[in-house]
């Protein structure tokens, strides 16, 4: 017997390590690699369309037996005038000759993908499903639950942590400063909400009864460690297992990743009109004059994104969102097994004992 945790018990699997989701970059592969291996595996669905969730289900279902989380975008339904679109679409003109594109309209989703994809979690039988930018609706909590679905908040206070437990969710992700990706911030002001993993864990951990899930530049063994002994009950790892091989992120990314220094990442909303960590480049340095222009998510997301994506077919990172933690000089080249195992390892080293009960 390993480290058991509430959390452990309660998503029945072997570690208190969690591989983040992550849009865009996860693979039933990374998932099922994770989940077999003793973690839980999570596949980053927030950007899918129903067709591309089901498929992914499908297909980390059959690699691997074990438990695993999905994890959605709780919908903002933010404003914009066309009048503000013009003036990002004249802001971004020079990539889009630079690229010879049109630019892609923002539109909003009038499909309830949401829904559709809660509906999803259901029928495939998903039993652990996590969420970040708020908390779902509660006729969605409850219907979830009733499917008897364990559920995942994000904060990034205490006090998001607070309402989480309040609007019935089983467990939280509590996200520190160093955290790579999105930050997942929705009551208080996302520049306020700034708070590094070993301050929040703990006041979080004390603050609530539900178990808490250290998320934040936690990239080996030690980190695991610290999360459990800073009150967690389990730590999510992003960043690490971002560079593995199953991820799919670009190999620029990742090369960008393996080859960075703690002072690059910065905190930058450019791309997506949320303010997410990545490391620093020429898109994010040119678009530092334009702040106050930026869209409201998920409109500069959507207006962006055919420049990301051409950018990243034509092998250059200069313009392309640069994900990533604090944390990046630990990360690895390697596969998501090996991480895992080399994770185990360390903390049983650290702690000098093979089996460590809390
Ligand atoms: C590339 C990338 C994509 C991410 N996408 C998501 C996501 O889709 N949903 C989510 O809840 N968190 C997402 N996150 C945030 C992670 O859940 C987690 O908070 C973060 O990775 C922890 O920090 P670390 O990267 O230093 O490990 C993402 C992080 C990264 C690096």
């Amino acid at each position: 017997m390993w480290i058991q945790t509430e959390v452990t018990r309660q998503l029945n699997i072997k570690y208190p390590i969690i591989q983040a989701p992550m849009a865009g970059s996860t693979t039933p592969e990374l998932v099922a690699a994770v989940s077999n291996g003793g973690g839980l595996g999570s596949i980053g669905a927030g950007y899918y369309n129903p067709e591309k969730f089901r498929t992914d289900i499908a297909k980390t279902q059959t690699l691997t037996d074990k438990p695993f989380a999905v994890n959605l975008f709780v919908p903002e339904y933010n404003e914009v005038t066309s009048t503000q679109i013009d003036r990002m679409k004249e802001i971004l003109t020079p990539y889009y000759e630079e690229f010879n594109i049109e630019p892609d309209m923002p539109t909003i989703d009038k499909d309830d993908t949401f829904g559709q994809l809660v509906k999803i979690v259901i029928d495939t039988n998903v039993k652990i499903c996590s969420f970040t930018f708020g908390i779902p609706d509660p006729v969605t909590v409850e219907k979830l639950k009733e499917a008897g679905v364990i559920l995942i908040g994000c904060a990034t206070t205490v006090e998001e942590a607070v309402l989480n437990e309040q609007a019935g969710m089983d467990m939280v992700v509590v996200q520190g400063f160093e955290a790579g990706g999105h930050r997942g911030s929705f009551a208080q002001k996302t520049l306020q909400s700034t708070i590094g993993t070993m301050a929040l864990v703990p006041q979080a951990a004390d603050a609530v009864a539900i178990p808490v899930i250290a998320a934040g530049g936690i990239m080996d063994g030690r980190g695991v460690y610290a999360s459990l002994t800073l009150g967690a009950g389990a730590a999510q790892l992003g960043t690490a297992f971002l560079t593995t091989k199953e991820s799919k992120a670009p190999e620029i990314h990742k090369e960008k990743i393996l080859n960075s220094t703690e002072m690059d990442t910065v905190l930058t909303k450019s791309f997506s009109g949320k303010y997410a960590r990545g490391i620093r480049n020429r898109f994010i340095d040119d678009m530092e004059h334009h702040q106050e222009d930026i869209l409201a998510y998920p409109f500069q997301n959507q207006i962006t994104k055919k420049i990301r994506s051409k950018v990243a077919a034509e092998g250059r990172n200069d313009l392309l969102h640069l994900w990533s933690g604090q944390g990046v000089k630990m990360s690895r080249d390697t596969e998501a097994k090996e991480l895992l195992k080399d994770i185990v390892d360390q903390v049983n080293k650290i702690s000098g004992n093979e089996a460590y009960h809390r």
